[in-house]
């Protein structure tokens, strides 16, 4: 159990006001969490403080070589006025799995959820309650030695920092429209995409750019080795619904192992869905959607929930998909899936976590 010391800020920020539009990401809280680790020591120091800048020597190792991971979760507000996590514990575990392979020191799981109760009880007035809001929790951690060589770093910074959001397209749960890559990936064979870390996210820039400027909101990106099999769109896993069944990439070790997704695949093989976890070609689904089997297409993630997908590309093919509009399955999936995490549903699950 950490001792957590907690140090309140005497000059609070102005909240945003409940008819204020928050975007995503925009908005941070007033506190944060901060614990460091030093070699030898182990973690130490757990801490709550007002939310401040950081000052880093210009030679800390995560400005030059990225060793450095992060996560995403969200609290809620329910109709019974308490504050709800969702699953935190996945979160805690995907960490460790990222710390792995960046070769960033573990964070026991009860001291990573220790801490995401902590800092979220502290700001729980900042929790927003305008439908579809959440406040969005970010735990990171980046690597501070000073020192310019190629090797893991022996101090470490792991802090949490709070920001209340609205949905992270700014489409809300209009259909996106998803431009697969044909050209860069993201990830390959024996890389880190399974693990959430920035590089990551750096990689899939320049296809982002290159979507939006032909109009397309988000990439789908395709294996690294045969450029040929469906792996994930970078901000969420992404599922199919072909003749009926749920398809969706199987885990395999360059695609991000989604907490939604994984909730996803349990609700739908719930309600009597085929789900199948395996290999999808872009020909597959473009053959899927000339022969009309292609019924829907949806994206999950933290950040953006269920997204549906109105409109997929590749190469010389527009696919129209459920003719632009929201399929049922993405919107029972929103509406359950949303529906517990606010506690308006029943938990059968056990997935709400109270702070
Ligand atoms: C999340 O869904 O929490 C993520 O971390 C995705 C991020 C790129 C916004």
């Amino acid at each position: 159990m950490l001792d957590i010391k907690i140090t309140k800020t005497t000059e609070p920020k102005q909240k945003p006001s409940s008819d204020q539009p928050l975007g995503f990401g925009k908005i941070f809280t007033d506190h944060m969490f901060i614990m460091n680790y030093t070699e030898g020591q182990g973690w130490h120091d757990p801490r709550i403080e007002p939310f401040h800048k950081l000052s880093l020597s210009p030679a800390a190792m995560v400005y030059h070589y990225g060793q450095e991971m992060f996560e995403g979760l969200k609290a809620y507000k329910g109709d019974d006025n308490e504050v709800y996590l969702f699953r935190p514990d996945m979160n805690a575990k995907r960490t460790n799995v990222t710390n792995d392979r960046l070769c960033i020191p573990n964070i026991p799981e009860e001291d990573f959820v220790q801490a995401v109760k902590t800092i979220v009880d502290i700001d729980r007035d900042w929790v927003p309650t305008t439908p579809g809001t959440s406040l969005y929790i970010r735990p990171f951690i980046i690597a501070t030695d000073e020192f310019l060589g190629v090797a893991p770093s022996a101090t470490y910074l792991f802090m949490i920092i709070l920001s209340p959001s609205g949905a992270y397209y700014s489409s809300g749960l209009a259909p996106v429209g998803i431009w697969i890559e044909d050209e860069y990936v993201r990830a390959v064979r024996g890389g880190m995409g399974f693990a959430k870390t920035g590089g990551n996210y750096a990689a899939s820039l320049i296809g982002q750019v290159k979507a939006h400027n032909e109009d397309y909101s988000q990439v789908l990106w395709l294996d690294g080795v045969e450029r040929k099999y469906i792996e994930e769109v970078g901000s969420m896993n992404i599922f199919f619904k072909i003749d009926g069944k749920v398809v969706t990439p199987a885990l395999n070790g360059s695609i991000l192992p989604g907490i939604t997704r994984n909730s996803t695949i349990q609700l739908c093989k719930s309600w009597g869905y085929e789900v199948e976890e395996r290999k999808i070609s872009v020909d597959e689904l473009v053959e899927a959607q000339h022969s009309g089997k292609l019924e829907e297409v949806f994206g999950t993630g933290t950040a953006a929930v269920i997204s549906p997908v109105g409109k997929l590309r590749y190469v010389d093919d527009v696919m129209l998909i459920n003719n632009g509009q929201i399929g049922e399955l993405s919107q029972k999936l929103y509406d359950t899936m949303t529906g517990i995490q606010y506690g308006k549903l029943e938990d059968k699950f056990g997935w709400r976590v109270k702070v």
